[in-house]
Parts: structure tokens; sequence; C-alpha cells
């Protein structure tokens, strides 16, 4: 287990947000205490959020109404599931669509899954998805939810719209979302630090800003009654809407709506998502 008596400005009640104060969020400003902190958090013994099932389900439930959204958009035909992890909306999807597959870089992720629902259709790979090589043309939709475009800089991701593109059906539809960086403190280079509680784990996330490079590194830390059960991170690039189009489009998809929530609600910087989806041509 991760030593969190280590770090000593864990002990700081305003980094280490207690379970009266879920909702709690705030930015860190000072240089030197932002360094100080973030050192610390790299000593940490953490592992990659997706080298971790278990936690990694703790840690990120998903964002509100997807499930259902993306069940919508999936449950009819021979569809692609882009990063399926430990299967939270797959295994929905898969309960009512024997023709969906799923792919997923991580091994972990997929035996969990398989270990999960072993009644399934066993439609499921472990590999990265820049490396598959799927049939052209053979796909009807292909979605990629809870940010998973964020798990590609720029060019790996214009790489990946292209063989999104090549695999779907002419009329074919793509459907992926990020979260809005709007919600982002751009005017503080700064820390930001939130917690909260599911069930009975109380998790503390660290998030530092590239705003150079669009890039943002995530710490969290899962606690039990105060004590430290495990520490996930991740780095994730960030996009705004414009720019998400963009790649999207420039290998000739065409846009068939955005959104700012799983209930369709027209974008709004103040909205959590940007949902993208577009049709092939
Ligand atoms: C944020 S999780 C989403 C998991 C799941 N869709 C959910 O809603 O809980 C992103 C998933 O994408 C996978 N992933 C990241 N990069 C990938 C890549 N290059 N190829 C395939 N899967 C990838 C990770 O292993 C992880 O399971």
């Amino acid at each position: 287990m991760p030593d969190l008596c280590a770090l000593s400005f864990l002990k700081d009640k305003r980094y280490f947000i207690s379970r009266n104060s879920p909702a709690n969020w705030r930015q860190i400003e000072d240089e030197n205490e932002t360094k100080n902190i973030w050192d610390g958090l790299r000593r940490l013994n953490g592992v990659n959020a997706f080298a971790d099932a278990e936690f990694y389900n703790i840690a990120y439930p998903g964002y509100e109404g997807d499930l259902k959204y993306y069940f919508k958009q999936a449950v009819i035909g021979h569809n692609l599931y882009l990063g399926i992890g430990t299967g939270r909306i797959f295994s929905e999807i898969a309960q009512a669509n024997n023709e969906i597959e799923g792919i997923d870089n991580s091994q972990e992720m997929v035996n969990h899954f398989k270990k999960a629902y072993p009644n399934l259709p066993n439609r499921v790979w472990a590999q990265n998805v820049l490396h598959a090589k799927l049939a052209k043309n053979s796909y009807d939709v292909i979605i990629a939810p809870y940010s998973f475009v964020q798990y590609f800089n720029k060019s790996d991701l214009v790489r990946l719209t292209k063989k999104i593109y090549s695999w779907l059906k002419p009329g074919g539809k793509f459907i992926c979302d990020t979260f809005s960086p709007f919600l982002i403190p751009f005017r503080k280079s700064g820390l930001e630090v939130s917690a909260r509680i599911q069930g009975d784990a109380l998790i503390n996330f660290f998030i530092k800003y590239d705003h150079f490079n669009q890039i943002m590194r995530e710490v969290a830390l899962i606690t039990k009654n105060g004590v430290s059960q495990k520490v996930l991170k991740m780095t994730m690039s960030y996009f705004f809407p414009k720019e998400i189009l963009e790649i999207l489009q420039s290998v000739g998809f065409v846009k068939c709506g955005t959104f700012g929530d799983f209930k369709a609600k027209n974008f709004h910087p103040s909205t959590h998502e940007i949902i993208v989806y577009l049709g092939r041509k």
C-alpha cells in the first residue's frame, strides 16, 4: 500500500478534503506549494489507472447519463466499442446486442471484464486500437465513451480517426465524448484538488494542467477509513469543441450533432461534456 504518511501536506486539511465536504474543490496557486505537493505525489508508489480494474471502478464511475445514451446508440447493428474498460457500459449493450465487439489496450481491464461477465459472447480483445487491423466498411456504429479520445495526442487522434472512418460502413456513425475544457481554471497555473465519495471510499483527485501542450496529469488517492488503499495515475489531452470537430472532420466525417450532456442539451461552456456525433459519407 502506498504510504500516504510520507506526504506531510496531506495532514493539512486544505489538501486532503475530508468526507464532510465531498463536493469541495480548490485551486492551489502558489508555485512552491504546487511543486511541493506534486513532487510528493510523484514519489508515491502509484499505478496506471487502467492497470488496476478494481480501484479504477471505484475512482471512475462514469458520467451522468452516459450508459443510457450509448446503449441507445449502439444497441442495434454490428458495432464497435473503443476502450471497454471493466465493461460498465459495454456489458449492458452486449447483453442486448450480440453483434457488438469491444477493444481495450489494457489486458487487466479485459481480464476483469471476462471474469465479471463470463456468459457474454467473447467478442472482446486486448489491443492498442492504433495497431488494430480490422475489416474496412464493416461497422454500423463505433462508440468511444468516457473521454476515450482524450487518451490520444492530436496526431494520434488523427491516425485513429482515419482508421475509424475506414472501419465504418458508408453512412455509419462515430460517437464520442470529452469533458469540457471550459471547466478548467485557465487563469490559474496551479494544482486542482477535489474529492468525491464512492461507497465507503474517499477519493482525492489532484490535477496538474499543462496549458501549453493541453495535457492534464491526474492522480487519484483512494482511502478507506483514513487508510490508504491505492494511488492511480493517468495523463490525458484536452480539446476544445472546434478542435475536436476539426480533427474528426479532417478525415471526411460529417457533423450530425454536438451536445453538452447525455440528454442532448446544447453545448454551453458550463456543461460538463462535449458529445460529438458524426457520420461517414
Ligand atoms: C476512461 S476508460 C473508459 C472505460 C469505459 N468505457 C467506461 O466507460 O468505464 C478508457 C479505456 O480506454 C482504454 N484505452 C486507452 N488507450 C487505449 C488505446 N490506445 N487502445 C485501446 N484502448 C485504450 C483504457 O485501457 C481504458 O480502459
